[in-house]
């Protein structure tokens, strides 16, 4: 059995806020035609994922199931366990671009890496998020809205992947 183990840190690979909303335009045209979206700064990312994962099945059962980092990393160890092959960068690639458009956040409880990767926001703004949680737990979007760095339209087109709890 091939055990595949990301290594890149995914703190390395961040892409700017205001690719938030176009991401997901993106995402939406791309979806529909069953190939990885070519998220901004995640062109090659996006290749990978469909290199790779679209061997057995269509992408959208991919697209339709967010789930946590560490389910994530299940589910791709499950697929290589299943015969999917790739390369250890093209692995790497798909747990970056899994990590930042498909996986799903406790906002109460993330760490700050987190909240960076999966809200896409900069550390300070993810600084903030646990500053004032600290104080008093968020309760939903509109409160995450209102921390400064936290951009709006981010929230709602992520709004799918974001818990409090
Ligand atoms: C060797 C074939 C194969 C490849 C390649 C493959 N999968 Fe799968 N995948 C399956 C099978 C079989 C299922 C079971 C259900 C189905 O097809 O409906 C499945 C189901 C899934 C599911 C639904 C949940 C589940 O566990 O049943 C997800 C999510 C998923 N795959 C993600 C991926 C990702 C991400 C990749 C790329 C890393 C990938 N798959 C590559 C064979 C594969």
């Amino acid at each position: 059995m091939n055990t595949f183990l990301p290594t890149r840190m995914a703190r390395r690979l961040r892409i700017p806020l205001s690719g938030g909303l176009l991401l997901v335009a993106l995402f939406a045209v791309a979806w529909a035609a069953d190939v990885a979206p070519p998220a901004p700064g995640l062109a090659r990312e996006g290749q990978s994922l469909k290199a790779v994962c679209a061997q057995c099945h269509n992408l959208q059962i991919v697209m339709d199931t967010p789930m946590s980092y560490n389910a994530w990393h299940d589910t791709v160890q499950t697929m290589v366990d299943r015969g999917a092959s790739g390369t250890d960068e093209q692995f790497d690639d798909i747990m970056d671009y899994l990590h930042r458009t498909m996986t799903t956040i406790d906002v109460n409880t993330a760490h700050a890496d987190e909240l960076e990767i999966v809200l896409n926001v900069p550390e300070a703004a993810a600084q903030a998020i646990i500053a004032r949680r600290s104080m008093r737990k968020f309760n939903g979007l509109a409160d995450l809205k209102s921390v400064p760095g936290v951009d709006a339209s981010t929230v709602d087109a992520k709004a799918r992947l974001i818990f409090f709890k």
